[in-house]
């Protein structure tokens, strides 16, 4: 089979690999775009966010029916048809699929289905069902991405001890479910079995769930799960798995003492590690760091000079958005466009119920690193409108630089925080100082108002509460 020639080679099709080729393609470069999955869209559409929060959205209408009871409207218990949710949320996920693909084809980017495998710095073959077609390439652009990290003391071979690809599928309500981690994907996952009706234990080795975010914004999540699982178990270590015809044996060390009990479905959701086996790394000059991540510099060039790598094979914010915005840089280094900027602000959400979401600087990060901030918090219990659908758990917090006045950072808990917090990237990415943003009128009512009083709080002038601001670090 002759090879195929091309400028710009993309391996995979993700929210990283599909922006770079659609990019690339938009600025006139050929483009093939190597996928190993008959679909295109990698863990995000088909496997990860997309799915998850489709789930998510569902089986939030049964807690919020729950919770208008309250409010003196009363709903029968939900009735569950397992079989129709999957197949809703599996013909969004081909529908959204297909759309990728066709925006694709509309760009005139080649699309083979394959695993790709560098013969070296500038060829690499794909190992499709229809032969092995050769990719002759001047650039390259690896962006395939991460799978779950599945321990060798968690890989028992049985089907009922899942990762979230398996999670996701709903195969049923288990009675008992544990989840080995409480980071993103433990917590999410658990919020929507939860929901189903599953009794949800969750076992996490730190003191905390969801490390990686302030312990002010996390609370409000611990809280609610605490309500709404069985039980949130901190510095536990799940020691062992076994399969029995009862369910899955676990033994788990917790306060001191070693447990052992069965559940009917494990989540094993403790972190995620990089794609990079058979992709032929060796032939090129391509480095791994200690954890398996591909080195790249600032503009995502590898210690190979004509490939680049982008998104969770590179390492840090494993997020589809950071993905998609490496991969504009890379394009823009690959095509010589005057780069934009390297340095981006990338945002978290974790869809828990409430949601955690924050951007820039944490208040954490500038107590560890010494960096002098000033603290403005907004509770959401003075927001009107959270009281309006009963939600004052949220907490609205700006990291402030005392002497510039810049918001260096923004954190929120609560209803709807992961749409919030746009404005808070837009704040820190554009060098707003807290003044600047008491100046931008926010609607009344809405829970964007706590951003404005946030900024507000840090002058001690807040309108609906009276609050000082609080150093740290
Ligand atoms: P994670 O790294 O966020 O959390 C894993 C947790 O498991 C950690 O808290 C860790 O202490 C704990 N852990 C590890 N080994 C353990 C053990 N043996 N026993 C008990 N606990 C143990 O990993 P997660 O949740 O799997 O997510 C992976 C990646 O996916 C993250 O990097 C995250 O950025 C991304 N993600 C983000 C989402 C979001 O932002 N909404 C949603 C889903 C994933």
């Amino acid at each position: 089979m002759e090879a195929m020639k091309t400028e710009i080679v993309v391996v995979g099709g993700g929210p990283g690999g599909y922006a770079a080729a659609f990019y690339a393609a938009d600025l006139g470069k050929k483009v093939v775009l190597v996928e190993r999955d008959a679909r295109l869209g990698g863990v995000c559409l088909n496997r990860g966010c997309i799915p998850s929060k489709a789930l998510l959205s569902a089986t939030h209408q049964i807690t919020a029916a729950r919770a208008s009871a309250q409010r003196g409207i009363t709903f029968a218990p939900p009735e569950i048809d397992l079989a129709k949710l999957r197949a809703w949320k599996d013909a969004m996920l081909a529908r959204l699929a297909g759309g990728v693909s066709q925006l694709a084809k509309m760009r005139g980017v080649t699309v083979v289905h394959g695993g790709a495998r560098f013969e070296n710095s500038t060829t690499l073959t794909v190992t499709a069902e229809a032969g092995a077609p050769q990719v002759q390439f001047d650039k390259c652009i690896i962006a395939t991405g991460s799978k779950a990290a599945l321990p060798k003391i968690f890989d028992i071979g049985d089907d009922r001890v899942m990762t979230s690809r398996g999670a996701l599928e709903v195969p049923d309500i288990p009675q008992n479910l544990l989840l080995i981690g409480g980071g993103a994907i433990g917590m999410e996952l658990g919020t929507v079995y939860a929901a189903l009706g599953s009794k949800v234990t969750v076992a996490e080795a730190l003191d905390t769930i969801l490390a990686g975010a302030d312990a002010d914004l996390v609370r409000p999540v611990t809280a609610y799960a605490r309500k709404a699982f069985k039980e949130i178990r901190l510095k536990a270590k799940v020691a062992k798995l076994s399969a029995g015809a009862e369910g899955i044996r676990v033994e788990m060390e917790f306060n001191g003492q070693t447990l052992a009990e069965v559940y009917d479905r494990v989540l094993v959701a403790v972190g995620r590690v990089p794609n990079t086996d058979g992709l032929g790394l060796e032939n090129t000059k391509v480095a791994r760091n200690e954890r398996g991540f591909i080195v790249a510099n600032e503009t995502l060039q590898t210690g190979d000079a004509n490939i680049y790598a982008i998104g969770d094979v590179v390492g840090g914010a494993m997020l589809a958005h950071k993905a998609s915005r490496e991969a504009h840089i890379a394009v823009e280094a690959i095509t010589g466009l005057p780069g934009g900027k390297t340095r981006f602000v990338v945002p978290v959400v974790v869809y828990t119920d409430p949601e955690v979401a924050w951007c820039g600087l944490t208040e954490a990060e500038a107590r560890a690193g010494n960096i002098p901030v000033a603290i403005a918090k907004f509770p959401w219990g003075a927001s009107g409108r959270a009281m309006t659908f009963d939600r004052t758990d949220g907490l609205t917090k700006l990291v402030v630089d005392p002497k510039t006045e810049k918001i260096l950072g923004v954190g929120i808990v609560g209803a709807g925080a992961g749409e919030l917090i746009a404005e808070g990237v837009l704040a820190v990415e554009t060098g707003f100082t807290a003044k600047d943003l008491t100046h931008c009128v926010h609607p009344h009512p809405t829970l964007s108002e706590t951003l404005m009083e946030g900024a507000e709080a840090f002058y001690g002038q807040a309108t609906h509460t009276l609050s000082k601001k609080v150093a740290a670090g």
